[in-house]
């Protein structure tokens, strides 16, 4: 016992001193020392060896858990073997992802939950940021009325009110089987003794380190010379999720946690107070859902404009032999880039948070609608961008990040959740050692200036106290003839929903396995800027030709999206499909 302490007063030293190590060297003594606590599940099941093994494609046969890093896919899957439901997974895999997957896992951002039921019902979890009590219209905007970008991006001003801890508490008391407290152990324990960097990961944070520098006045976990399979511990996120797990709601929200965050605020020009804290709730909301041929598409409603606009791609395209076109085929590619156009256009004109602004979904997603849209479509012409406006009805580095489960008893979850850009604000509140959002930047601070993303909007997106910033994230569950048949989801800012697309109809339409329907490069077109973006190999260089005599601009650029997609077949086994553009790994039973 003696020994046991002795190393673990060693460790805590070698943890405070936030001295970089190799994983190698230290998987022995930390597994020793986490053995010793009571209660504590078996590590070795929630921490595959270093290098991780990503599994890129898994098939299961009970249960899968697809998300943005190995190891938060094991603690989901841990916590399905523990007798939780893929939401109790959900709730689980989302404190995991704000430990191992810093850049866009988070509590201190917000997401969107879409579930779908074993028995076919279905709802959605909006636990979206919200806009300070004290936000107001004009408030990134200058002396001269012109919008400042660096101030909803970067620093303290761009925090909406988190909301990713209220919503795994909503999620998991509503539909969840564990207690609460159960689904925070695993990420409390990975906090606190770590874990080891990936290439990618360790690269990124040293891509960083400036802008740590620059918008923090103390010296983060995340500040460092990492390289891969350094262990990087985060004492204080340990502490935040140790009061989470304590109190709940209060030990984020309140107490200490909320002072931190308060405090944080008060150092950097920023205006969230303990009254926004206190007042934030994640709310239930109606699903969209949208028929396409034999599927129901089922997807977030506003905030976002994912499920929006999924539908009505599908509604655009419906009416087209695209499977005779064939996989990114000239015509396929110029038919989808039309519709995109004008959905996009419609986004930035008719779509913002419905509980303060009118948005008329029923609209938007009628096919007639559809039908209308498209009336111009010239299918040997692109139409400009400046010659469409929205219809008459009466941006990231682009992080965020998705994880798909299934569960064994058939229940499905599709979870989208985001910091914003990669890292969010870059803001680590001191002492409780986690990033905030910058998800103002997804208000419109000017109509007609581009966020981030290139996105522009207006009215129906401008900045009011307590609103909701409109989203493009776009968790989404498919049913073929009304079974499940698909769970799918992205990061990827304005991409989101084109990935989304591209995804589901490469399976249905284009008959492509979903290895390839995810592996297989992408491209994106937003109405503004009136460009098709392409990834590497996208495109022919003949295609590309043909479609640029037609009048489209093309440009490469570089990953669309990251997919995250489980397959269901009609005997019931499972494909998980991890995108080969990060860590991202598949776990299943
Ligand atoms: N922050 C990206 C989105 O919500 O669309």
């Amino acid at each position: 016992m003696k020994n046991k302490l002795t190393l673990l007063f060693a460790l805590t030293l070698i943890f405070a001193c936030n001295v970089p190590r190799q994983a190698t060297d230290i998987k022995e003594e930390v597994k020793e020392v986490i053995v010793e606590e009571t209660n504590a599940p078996d590590v070795s099941s929630t921490s595959p060896d270093f290098p991780f093994t990503t599994n890129k494609v898994l098939m299961g046969e009970k249960a899968m858990v697809v998300s943005a890093h190995p190891l938060a896919s094991e603690v989901g899957l841990e916590i399905l073997r523990k007798g939780g439901n893929a939401v109790d997974a959900a709730v689980a895999v989302q404190f995991a992802l704000a430990v191992v997957y810093p850049a866009a896992g988070n509590i201190g951002g917000g997401g969107f939950m879409v579930i779908r039921h074993a028995d076919g019902t279905n709802t959605t979890l909006d636990y979206r940021e919200k806009a300070p009590l004290a936000a107001h219209r004009d408030m990134y905007l200058d002396k001269k009325g012109d919008a400042v970008a660096e101030l909803s991006r970067r620093g303290h001003l761009a925090v909406g009110v988190p909301g990713a801890v209220a919503g795994m508490i909503q999620a998991n008391a509503q539909h969840g089987l564990l207690p609460f407290a159960s689904l925070v152990k695993p990420s409390i324990r990975l906090a606190k003794h770590g874990f080891a960097l990936t290439e990618r990961e360790a690269k990124r944070l040293n891509g960083q380190q400036e802008e740590f520098t620059k918008y923090n006045s103390h010296t983060t976990p995340y500040h460092g010379t990492w390289k891969t399979g350094d262990i990087i511990v985060q004492a204080d996120l340990a502490d935040v999720l140790q009061r989470i797990y304590d109190n709940g709601f209060d030990g984020f929200y309140g107490g200490k946690t909320a002072d931190l965050i308060v405090a944080e605020m008060k150092s950097g020009g920023g205006i969230i107070t303990h009254e926004d804290l206190k007042k934030y709730k994640a709310v239930w909301r109606e699903p969209i859902v949208s028929e396409y041929k034999e599927y129901n598409i089922i997807s977030m409603p506003p905030p976002s404009s994912g499920g929006i606009v999924l539908s009505q791609l599908l509604n655009m395209i419906e009416p087209y032999p695209v499977s005779e076109w064939g996989f990114q085929s000239t015509k396929s590619v110029h038919l989808i880039t039309e519709a995109e156009r004008r959905a996009y256009a419609d986004r930035a004109e008719h779509m913002g948070d419905s509980d303060f602004y009118e948005v008329p979904v029923n609209q938007l997603i009628e096919k007639e609608y559809a039908t209308k849209r498209m009336a111009n479509f010239d299918p040997k012409k692109a139409t400009l961008s400046s010659a469409i406006s929205a219809g008459k009805v009466l941006e990231e580095s682009e992080e965020t990040t998705h994880f798909s489960i299934v569960d064994v008893q058939g229940n499905a979850v599709s979870v989208t959740t985001t910091l914003n850009s990669g890292y969010g604000s870059k803001v680590v509140v001191k002492g409780a050692g986690f990033l905030l959002n910058n998800e103002m930047d997804d208000f419109s601070a000017k109509p007609g200036v581009p966020n981030l993303f290139g996105l522009v909007g207006g009215e129906a997106n401008a900045i009011e106290p307590e609103k909701r910033m409109l989203s493009s994230m776009t968790p989404t569950i498919i049913e073929k003839n009304n079974e499940l048949y698909m769970v799918v989801g992205t990061p990827g800012g304005s991409t989101i929903i084109t990935s989304v697309f591209q995804t589901f109809i490469n399976v249905a339409e284009y008959g492509l396995p979903l290895k390839d329907a995810v592996h297989n490069p992408r491209f994106h077109h937003q109405w503004l800027p009136d460009k098709i973006f392409i990834e590497n190999d996208a495109i022919s260089q003949e295609e590309r030709a043909t479609l640029e005599k037609m009048g489209h601009q093309i440009e490469k650029r570089g990953y669309i999206g990251r997919v995250e997609a489980i397959l269901i077949y009609p005997d019931g086994k499972l494909e998980g499909v991890a995108d080969i553009r990060g860590d991202d790994s598949a776990a299943g039973l």
